[in-house]
């Protein structure tokens, strides 16, 4: 039966927006009431939406997957808490409004992003395992735990901050995105497949859609804060779009989107919802959100 991608993915925003309101349920803490304000304002919810549509292609149901595709979210938004701070990327707004920090003040935004992390773990330990299978589940958790640990998206963090602006390499560019953001793209892509008992090949070619996707991912924001640089005068921070310049990114871009469709065909993963992911990054459509 064919789906109508842009509705499958509006139904599954508001079926998460509603997982992960009953995650954070109100409560008399500001540091519940910073989480809230972090998770619940907005975000595309892309990671999640990735899990929840590889899981269900390959037929697992949606109340097994919700669990791991709010976790990630939770972890991703503890990473953009911690990432707007003053002594890392020191950005006073996030999706359009004041970020965590400047609403609540640094403490409490640094502590929202801990109580996140340690959120998102919570619910993966309390989340059903895919056929009664611990293993499985415990491996899940463990590359979940791996794509954001001090190894993943940590070192990323690290790798981003401490560049030398002369140091123009795409080579350490493409590794920090890797590190920074495909990692957990990849995660979100390949455990929803897990979760479903997807055919090992399967997984094999969803790993590298999702890395593919990932750097583009990356790669887009990059040239979308090419463009809030000259908009904004935004401090100038090296990314790999102002290394290669716009037009080489752009290539770079399409080429990475085209390996994940190839992916994809390959395998025979005929998904009209993951190619729209794919589609959405393309290069000229940088203008949307
Ligand atoms: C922003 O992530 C940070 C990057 C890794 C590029 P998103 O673009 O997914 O942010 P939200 O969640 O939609 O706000
Ligand atoms: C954020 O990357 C990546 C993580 C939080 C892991 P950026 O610093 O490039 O993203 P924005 O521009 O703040 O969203
Ligand atoms: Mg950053
Ligand atoms: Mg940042």
């Amino acid at each position: 039966m064919a789906v109508d991608p842009e509705k499958y993915l509006e139904r599954q925003r508001s079926r998460l927006e509603q997982a992960l309101a009953s995650y954070l349920q109100p409560e008399d803490s500001p540091v519940l009431a910073a989480m809230r304000y972090s998770v619940l304002g907005g975000g595309k919810r892309f990671r999640p939406l990735l899990l929840l549509a590889s899981g269900q292609h390959f037929g697992a149901a949606e109340d097994l997957l919700l669990p791991y595709a709010c976790a990630l979210e939770l972890i991703h938004n503890y990473s953009l808490i911690h990432d707007d701070l003053p002594i890392l990327d020191n950005d006073d707004f996030r999706r359009g409004q004041p970020s965590c920090h400047k609403q609540f003040g640094e403490a409490l935004a640094l502590l929202a992003g801990d109580g996140l992390l340690t959120l998102a773990f919570e619910i993966l330990a309390a989340a059903p395992a895919p056929g009664n299978d611990h293993q499985l589940k415990d491996r899940i958790m463990a590359e979940i735990a791996r794509a954001a640990g001090a190894r993943g998206m940590i070192a990323g963090q690290w790798l981003d901050i401490s560049f030398n602006p002369d140091h123009r390499d795409p080579a350490a560019f493409e590794e920090t995105a890797f590190k920074k953001t495909a990692g957990l793209i990849r995660v979100a892509v390949v455990s929803g497949a897990w979760l479903a008992a997807a055919p090992a090949e399967a997984v094999a070619a969803l790993e590298g859609y999702g890395r593919y996707l990932g750097l583009a991912f990356q790669l887009r924001d990059d040239l979308q804060d090419l463009d809030q640089d000259r908009l904004t005068g935004k401090a100038f921070r090296p990314n790999l779009a102002a290394v290669l310049g716009r037009e080489a990114a752009s290539k770079l871009l399409s080429t990475w989107l085209d390996l994940a469709l190839q992916e994809l065909r390959q395998a025979d993963i005929d998904s009209e919802v993951l190619r729209f992911f794919v589609n959405e990054l393309q290069p000229g459509r940088e203008n949307q959100p």
